[in-house]
């Protein structure tokens, strides 16, 4: 993406009350995050779980690279309340989100979702060190938000899957707050055919990542 495209990008995602992000998304509805939160209340670090400030930061940031992307289905690991899918849907109305969770009550975020708002979430209960092993969606994904286990060695596991699934366009959050999250994309950009092409200027700090074609050698699973 140039840099102008992104301004421009920027400037369309900013509505008339100068609000940005996903607050000037059409469509967007409180309620919905409230619902979430109150199906499953247990934990922090959720999409809207966080300043008003922030939150319109990092979801600018995610409809930017959506936006570059265009995916028809999306990967998420750590569903936790289901906020990421609800983000989803109104930034790419259609698209599908295939999401792997530890918690249980992660099912009832998916429900909520699919029930409201047509069946776009698949959720896969389990450590995604483990599920995402039997995965092989049958179309591409273009975009993956690994936002699950921080520590490294989870982070990395999720990171190899997207190589693994030849995935486009990753973003990782917490980035900037997780010294696992940040030490393990530093060694999958290191083996791994991916280019790290910035951070957000939230305090979270989402990285982004795009794929490169032809580098595959020495990336455990690669695609
Ligand atoms: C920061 S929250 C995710 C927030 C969500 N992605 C969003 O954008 O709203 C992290 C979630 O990952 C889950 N998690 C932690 N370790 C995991 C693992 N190994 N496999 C799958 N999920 C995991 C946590 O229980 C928690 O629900």
């Amino acid at each position: 993406m140039t840099k102008s495209t992104a301004s421009r990008r920027a400037r369309r995602a900013t509505n008339r009350s100068g609000e940005s992000g996903v607050f000037a998304l059409p469509g967007f509805d409180p309620s919905v995050v409230v619902e979430l939160s109150r199906l499953f209340p247990q934990g922090e670090g959720s999409t809207f779980q966080n300043a008003r400030s922030e939150i319109g930061i990092q979801t600018e940031f995610l409809l930017r690279v959506l936006r570059s992307c265009e995916p028809g289905l999306v990967l998420e690991t750590g569903t936790h309340k289901g906020h990421f899918g609800y983000f989803l849907q109104l930034a790419v109305p259609g698209a599908r989100l295939d999401t792997f969770g530890i918690d249980p009550g992660s099912q009832l975020a998916a429900d909520y979702l699919n029930d409201r708002l047509g069946g776009f979430v698949r959720f896969e209960l389990g450590d995604s060190k483990v599920t995402l092993q039997s995965y092989s969606p049958t179309e591409p994904i273009c975009f993956a938000w690994i936002d699950g286990g921080h520590d490294y060695a989870t982070c990395l596991s999720d990171l190899e899957h997207c190589a693994r699934l030849a995935v486009s366009h990753v973003c990782v959050d917490d980035h900037k707050t997780e010294t696992g999250v940040q030490q393990a994309v530093a060694a999958f950009v290191d083996q791994c055919p991916y280019e790290f092409q910035g951070l957000s200027e939230d305090t979270r700090g989402i990285a982004y990542l795009t794929r490169v074609e032809g580098r595959e050698g020495g990336c455990p699973g690669a695609a």
